[in-house]
């Protein structure tokens, strides 16, 4: 098993759009897929149409307590750790708690034999989940919106790997991807350029497609089951491809 971990502190970078789908996408291939949502604003749990989410299926007490995952639920065709508002309580519950940050990690060893992949969903912050989520991978696929912000929010990543790397030095970014690209502006085009000149490696940029991304979430369904016909979901089958190829996963997705 392999874990990757979705990972930006900026909001609205693609992270969890990019969990759903290429998840999706690697379990349709016939992938062992786990999912673990790690934002208390749950939008990977509601994005795959999965509600009533109880606090006791997230990894509240994993994180709190070092306790086994949970049970995970089901969602086409993937097993996924949920997440609930409440979920946000344990960003104060683990600061007292030696090792906390590493509890994920070593829960994980325990399903190893169960998954080929785990990909989990970081919450758009630096601050304990982050960082359990973090440190539980083996790679860190790191999307990056190409905007200002998406420049301005480097510093701080790549301070924050440094940090995560005390605590795990083979920690390694396995791909960067370039999202909500519009190759009309030449804004766009121009951060295409400096993330070209400074990050690798780097993935073909997802271009911004709104509708199909906004009204698949809001079906609680992944593009490849909402629009299988559009250019969406050929932009999701090339970034599966491409994350499969950097986490050595054999598939032809
Ligand atoms: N390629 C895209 N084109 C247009 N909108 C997108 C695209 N990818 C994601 N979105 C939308 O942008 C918003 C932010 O994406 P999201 O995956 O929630 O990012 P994060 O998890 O980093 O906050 C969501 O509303 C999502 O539906
Ligand atoms: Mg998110």
């Amino acid at each position: 098993m392999i874990t990757a971990t979705v990972f930006n502190h900026a909001g609205g970078a693609g992270k969890t759009s990019l969990t759903r789908d290429v998840g999706h996408q690697l379990a349709q291939a016939g992938q062992r897929v786990l999912l673990i949502d790690l934002d208390p604003q749950a939008n990977l749990t509601t994005w795959l149409g999965v509600r009533g989410v109880s606090l006791s299926s997230t990894v509240y007490r994993l994180a709190t307590e070092g306790t086994p995952l949970p049970e995970p639920v089901q969602a086409h065709g993937l097993h996924l750790i949920p997440a609930q508002v409440d979920l946000a309580l344990a960003e104060t519950g683990m600061l007292g708690v030696p090792g906390s940050q590493l509890f994920l990690r070593q829960a994980l060893e325990g399903v190893r034999g169960s998954y080929d992949v785990a990909l989990i969903d970081s919450p758009p912050s630096l601050g304990q989940l982050a960082i359990l989520g973090a440190v539980a991978a083996d790679r860190l696929i790191v999307p990056i919106p190409t905007r200002a912000k998406g420049l301005d929010a480097l510093p701080g990543l790549q301070k924050a790997t440094a940090l995560y790397r005390r605590l795990r030095p083979d920690l390694a970014v396995g791909l960067y991807v370039p999202t909500l690209y519009d190759a009309r502006r030449s804004h766009d085009r121009e951060v295409l350029e400096e993330l070209r000149a400074h990050l690798s490696p780097l993935a073909e940029p997802i271009p911004e497609r709104a509708a199909v991304w906004l009204d698949s979430s809001m079906a609680g369904e992944p593009v490849g089951v909402y629009a299988p016909n559009s250019p969406v979901f050929q932009d999701v089958q090339r970034l599966t491809r491409e994350v499969a190829g950097v986490l050595g996963l054999g598939v032809r997705a």
